[in-house]
């Protein structure tokens, strides 16, 4: 697992774009795996950047989101497909019939998606977040290393934690749709964000911990090819 550690989220996203862009120039018809949650958006921000002034091309790639919530038509402001179109989608050249994310309504057979994925070739390159429970996609400690596609329940933590984004209690989504732990090990390579001193503990478990099932992040120590961007408030607890 390569480390890199940047002063701040915006440096994060600056260097895990370059990355990506680098990945895009190599294989134009790259498939890429992406996330929402606050920690990329200066990722896709400086993507679109890249896209608008210097010409990335994205006409050729397909894309795979890692979640959705359950029951949240596309349409919904809460959305991950909303997010996407928001935050990347809307603002580069990308063909939106090759941008996939698991529906929160149709619930018949969630591991179909990590067939389409296979389909697709496999993702090239995945992108993640962390969880502070150490959660990456919405696969909640106790989830198994061997999870694929499937209706997860979140974590009460995590619920709270996404309760900032919705108007009311009510409203905060309790399951959601998630690529399992099994499914983002078959990405060929593997670039994870993590940055504030709330995902320390995580990032802790993520490079140094024991791999087990309490810390899903963990099983990326078992990845060959992985890049973990975090940032030094993220990166605090490997010091000591
Ligand atoms: C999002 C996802 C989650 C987030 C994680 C961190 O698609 O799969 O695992 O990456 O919850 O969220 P933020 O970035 O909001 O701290």
């Amino acid at each position: 697992m390569e480390v890199i550690i940047v002063k701040d989220n915006q440096e994060a996203g600056t260097v895990a774009a370059n990355i990506i862009a680098e990945r895009i120039k190599q294989n134009p018809k790259i498939v890429l795996g992406l996330a929402t949650g606050s920690t990329p958006i200066t990722t896709y921000q400086t993507l679109v950047k890249k896209c608008q002034e210097d010409n990335l091309d994205f006409s050729r790639i397909t894309t795979f989101n890692l979640d959705e919530y359950k029951g949240l038509l596309p349409t919904h402001e809460q959305s991950y497909r909303y997010f996407m179109n928001q935050n990347l989608f809307d603002h580069i050249n990308i063909n939106k019939a090759q941008t996939f994310i698991p529906s929160g309504i149709d619930l018949q057979d969630p591991e179909q998606y990590d067939n389409s994925i296979e389909s697709a070739g496999g993702i090239d390159l995945q992108l993640l977040g962390l969880g502070v429970n150490g959660h990456v996609g919405f696969n909640e400690p106790g989830t198994s290393f061997d999870s694929k596609t499937a209706v997860v329940d979140l974590a009460q933590s995590t619920i709270s934690s996404n309760s900032r984004f919705f108007s009311t209690k009510e409203e905060v989504p309790t399951q959601a749709v998630s690529m399992g732990l099994a499914s983002i090990m078959n990405a060929k390579e593997i670039l994870l964000i993590a940055t504030g001193s709330n995902k320390a503990e995580a990032v802790y478990h993520l490079v140094k911990g024991k791999v087990t099932e309490q810390w899903p992040c963990s099983i990326l120590q078992k990845h060959s090819n992985t890049t973990i961007i975090i940032d030094k408030k993220a990166a605090s607890l490997l010091e000591k």
